[in-house]
């Protein structure tokens, strides 16, 4: 229970750096709850939909029990520096997807799930292209990711410029729009995207309303006509009010290959010249974040810039799905092998060196335990998806 009354749920991701609800976080948890207690999962996805507004906004960030000033607290995007009981700022959305691996939503539920669908449609697509914008590097949950360097120079998640930025935002009060409108560092990126669309599937399926799918199929036609590079065979992330694509080869240029309402060429493309390729992404240990190929490609530990290359459980769990889905069974079960292979060998950490299976970061890292829907799980959610398609 919080000082206000309001009950809480939830598993901290790390119990020592990470003490906070997080979004992304907790939609992984209540996935891997499914396999064990899945009321236990449902739990997680209330409390992270309590943290939200009845406007549908669900936040980054939620700050239960530790107080928001434990440790970076003056770079925590929240509305002003005292009292937030969570952040402004938003994460890849998945909520709809952990949902319906978890089941039993209420109608309660459903119609908040609809609610932040709208909210996310509604003041994150401000130039309604069908593709939903972020405003921080980390709103995609993919913090230090080489790709945001060039977009946000030193205001990128790990220079001290970050905290300009986020008082940027701030001063805008979030609006996407007006920050869209005059600044060019935010970006319609591409895993995001992906998580929407995952999202937009899902909610059509748990509520039945056919006007979600319509939604998905938008973004889908959008991250083909918009960030689909022919010549490169990757996704890129569109960047600035020129939408400047992003030409870095990093694990979200690959994330459509989760969507099944993408052409069949296009994820075979993906998965044959890029996520199956040796020098690329092809790893013993599990698929890096950024492609071997890449010169920021950085698979080592470093506390303060993390997504350089190392293999974390959700990019193992988002390309095993997506080559399930594509019906490559046996490189599916490869690679989930490997990604085992790795927590055998180090534990549930918060990421893997790819090529040693050596753990770094966070241990005891709650979405680590991903893992445990890699045999089966995804391929689940994906045959659903075929069925209604
Ligand atoms: C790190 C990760 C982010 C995650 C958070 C909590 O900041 O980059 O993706 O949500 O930790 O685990």
């Amino acid at each position: 229970m919080r000082g206000d009354g309001t009950p809480f749920a939830f598993t901290c991701p790390s119990p020592r750096r990470y003490q906070h609800q997080w979004s992304w976080d907790s939609c992984f948890h209540a996935v891997a709850w499914s396999h064990i207690d899945p009321e236990r999962g449902r739990k997680e996805l209330r409390t992270l939909m309590r943290a939200g507004r009845p406007d549908g906004f669900v936040p980054h960030t939620a700050f239960w029990q530790a107080s928001p000033r434990w440790r970076r607290a003056p770079l925590y995007a929240t509305a002003s520096y005292r009292g937030d009981t969570a952040t402004e700022s938003i994460q890849t959305p998945l909520l709809p997807v952990a949902w319906e691996r978890v089941g039993g939503a209420t109608a309660t539920d459903l119609a908040f799930l609809e609610a932040h669908a709208r909210w996310l449609i509604r003041e994150r697509d401000p130039d309604r292209d069908g593709l939903i914008t972020i405003l921080l590097p980390d709103e995609s949950g993919l913090d230090d990711s080489p790709k945001y360097d060039a977009v946000y120079g030193r205001l990128a998640h790990w220079k001290p410029g970050y905290a300009r930025l986020v008082q940027r935002c701030r001063r805008a009060n979030w609006s996407a729009a007006a920050l869209c409108a005059a600044t060019d560092e935010h970006v319609e990126d591409v895993l995001v995207n992906t998580a929407h669309a995952l999202s937009l599937r899902a909610l059509a399926r748990l509520t039945g309303n056919p006007e979600w799918d319509a939604h998905a199929a938008r973004t889908e036609h959008a991250l083909v006509d918009k960030c689909w590079d022919e010549q490169r065979g990757l996704f890129f992330d569109l960047a600035g009010r020129a939408e400047d694509p992003v030409k870095l080869s990093t694990w979200s240029s690959l994330a459509p290959l989760a969507l099944i309402g993408i052409p069949r060429e296009i994820r075979e493309r993906l998965a044959n010249e890029h996520l199956l390729h040796p020098r690329r992404y092809l790893a013993r240990f599990g698929v890096p974040s950024v492609s071997m190929e890449e010169p920021s490609f950085r698979p080592g530990f470093n506390a303060y810039r993390t997504w350089r290359g190392a293999a974390w459980m959700n990019t193992n769990w988002l390309m095993v799905g997506g080559l399930r889905a594509l019906g490559a069974d046996d490189e599916a079960d490869t690679l989930a092998q490997g990604a085992l292979d790795a927590v055998q060998r180090s534990g549930f950490r918060e990421y893997y060196h790819p090529r040693t299976g050596a753990g770094h970061g966070e241990q005891r890292f709650g979405f680590a335990t991903l893992a445990l829907d890699l045999p089966a799980g995804f391929r689940a959610a994906g045959a659903g998806v075929a069925r209604t398609a």
